[in-house]
């Protein structure tokens, strides 16, 4: 079969001839059809990821870890728990019995495989009890994840969207699609702590971060009183890292702000995960939800995976 293969960590893709998976004891060849390649499977593939150990701690490897494809019998499903060195970058894949779930009749399956992206933005609420008439800021709201979130913010009834981002003409996009202001983050610390504070209104109640580093630093900052008056509270989620992995937290940060910081997963069990879910697939079925998807050929993994021109727009692989 043909197969998106990787040589080495930090190595690009190539489009190669692999081994056909044979199926063992309770296992089940997967024929793929749709894969979205994230900032992860990027990492992942790079060594840079927590994950890369396992992922591709051998090679040949073939990258992503889950995707949407048919079981023998034609029944589409999202699929995941592939068994290494095999990936879902691939004509086919083996995964055990029961690593999968039929998606939702109807859908494109490119467009399935980016809906994750958009059951994350959902944290606002499972992880941070967001309620209607809220204000919230979407921090890296120009990537996929973040103009997702924009979208689900207005679709649970946000008050007030604050969205970031590092390109005016991207952020422009952004308030087409349901920001009411828009931060660039390209600026001085200064400047940035300062639109900060002249976009937060009566205060942020939930900021959704796809940053983290920098922009998530100033913010931190900027949110402590200047005096001994009560901190507004301010629920964040920590959802990605695109601006970096780290930031440095003063104690006065959480003491005199208000802030709570919680991950994405907080709150999530398989009841919240699957409510969380179906709210995305009834928003994608009255079209109230889109997904912005860029499809591309397996052929062309090996100029798709270094494309930096997307915009917004996810990368899925159709093999
Ligand atoms: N936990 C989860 O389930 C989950 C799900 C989806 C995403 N994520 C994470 O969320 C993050 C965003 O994902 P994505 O899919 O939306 O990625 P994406 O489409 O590649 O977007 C990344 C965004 O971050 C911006 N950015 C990158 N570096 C920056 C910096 N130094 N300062 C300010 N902005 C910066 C980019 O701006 P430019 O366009 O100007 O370059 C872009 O808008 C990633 O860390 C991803 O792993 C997590």
């Amino acid at each position: 079969m043909k197969a998106a293969v990787l040589h080495e960590a930090g190595g690009i893709p190539r489009y190669e001839d692999f081994p056909d998976p044979v199926a063992g004891d309770g296992e089940v060849i997967i024929d793929v059809k749709a894969v979205a390649v994230e900032n992860v499977d990027r990492a992942i593939a790079a060594g840079t990821h927590y994950a890369s150990e396992k992922y591709t701690g051998r090679f040949p490897a073939i990258p992503a870890f889950d995707g949407i494809g048919a079981l023998p019998d034609g029944t589409l499903v999202g699929f995941g728990n592939i068994r290494l060195p095999y990936g879902a970058l691939a004509e086919k894949t083996v995964v055990p019995q029961g690593s999968y779930m039929p998606i939702p009749d109807g859908i494109d399956p490119a467009v399935v495989s980016v809906m994750a992206s958009a059951v994350t933005a959902m944290s606002m609420k499972t992880a941070a009890g967001f309620v209607p008439g809220e204000t919230v800021l979407v921090q890296g709201a120009t990537g996929v994840a973040g103009r997702l979130a924009v979208k689900v913010a207005r679709l649970l009834g946000a008050g007030r969207i604050v969205a970031t981002g590092r390109d005016d003409d991207q952020l422009r996009e952004v308030q087409a699609i349901g920001a009411d202001t828009v931060i660039n983050t390209a600026v001085s610390d200064e400047a940035l702590a300062q639109a900060y504070l002249d976009a937060k209104g009566d205060g942020y109640d939930v900021v959704v971060d796809y940053l983290w580093g920098r922009p998530s630093e100033i913010l931190l900052r900027a949110l402590v009183p200047r005096s001994f008056a009560f901190g507004k509270p301010t629920r964040v989620v920590q959802i990605g890292e695109s601006a970096d992995t780290e930031i440095a937290l003063a104690g006065s940060s959480l003491r005199t702000s208000g802030v709570e910081i919680y991950g994405a997963a907080k709150g999530l069990d398989p009841q919240t995960m699957d409510e969380a879910y179906q709210q995305i697939v009834t928003w994608k079925r009255s079209g109230e939800l889109t997904f912005d998807v860029e499809k591309v050929p397996l052929s062309d993994i090996e100029t798709a995976w270094q494309r930096t021109d997307l915009k917004g727009r996810r990368l899925v692989v159709m093999p």
